[in-house]
């Protein structure tokens, strides 16, 4: 009888400590997730002008939905001015025939400045 208490009392023991342990392990986790959101890159001006419009309804970054990819985009084209300036041309009047049969809806609000910031922001997913 005697031992089997003990047994028990050294169980109790053992569990105490690795219920220590776990909770040590957890708060390296978290602290590990919270450096690396700090750590993301700001958001470029193109960038935050995309989430603001409507591309979002048919465009993914990296999957094609309606609209091709932007990693897609920025595959098939040079980074040079003129394309930029081609592209953004592309994104204000509409666009259709490059890419398939569904056309691109016009953006007329968009400014030349906005979609060419808009279309820089495309070209730094240059793989
Ligand atoms: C109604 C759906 C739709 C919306 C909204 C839309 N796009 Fe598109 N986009 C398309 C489609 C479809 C194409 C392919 C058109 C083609 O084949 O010529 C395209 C093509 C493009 C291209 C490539 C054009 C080319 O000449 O290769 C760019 C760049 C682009 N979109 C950027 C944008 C941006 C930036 C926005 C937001 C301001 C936007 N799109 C909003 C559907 C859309």
């Amino acid at each position: 009888m005697k031992r089997i208490g003990l047994a028990l009392g050294a169980f109790c023991l053992i569990l105490a400590a690795c219920a220590g342990n776990d909770s040590g392990t957890t708060e390296e986790s978290t602290n590990s997730t919270a450096t690396t959101s700090t750590a993301e890159t700001p958001k470029s001006e193109g960038e935050i002008l995309i989430a603001k419009s409507d591309c979002i309804g048919c465009h993914h970054k990296v999957n094609k939905v309606i609209g091709p990819s932007y990693e897609a985009i920025a595959a098939k084209y040079e980074n040079t001015p003129e394309n930029v300036t081609m592209l953004a041309k592309h994104i204000i009047n509409g666009s259709k025939g490059v890419w398939g049969t569904i056309p691109m809806t016009p953006h007329a609000n968009t400014s030349p400045e906005e979609a060419q910031k808009m279309v820089s922001y495309i070209m730094t997913l240059k793989k």
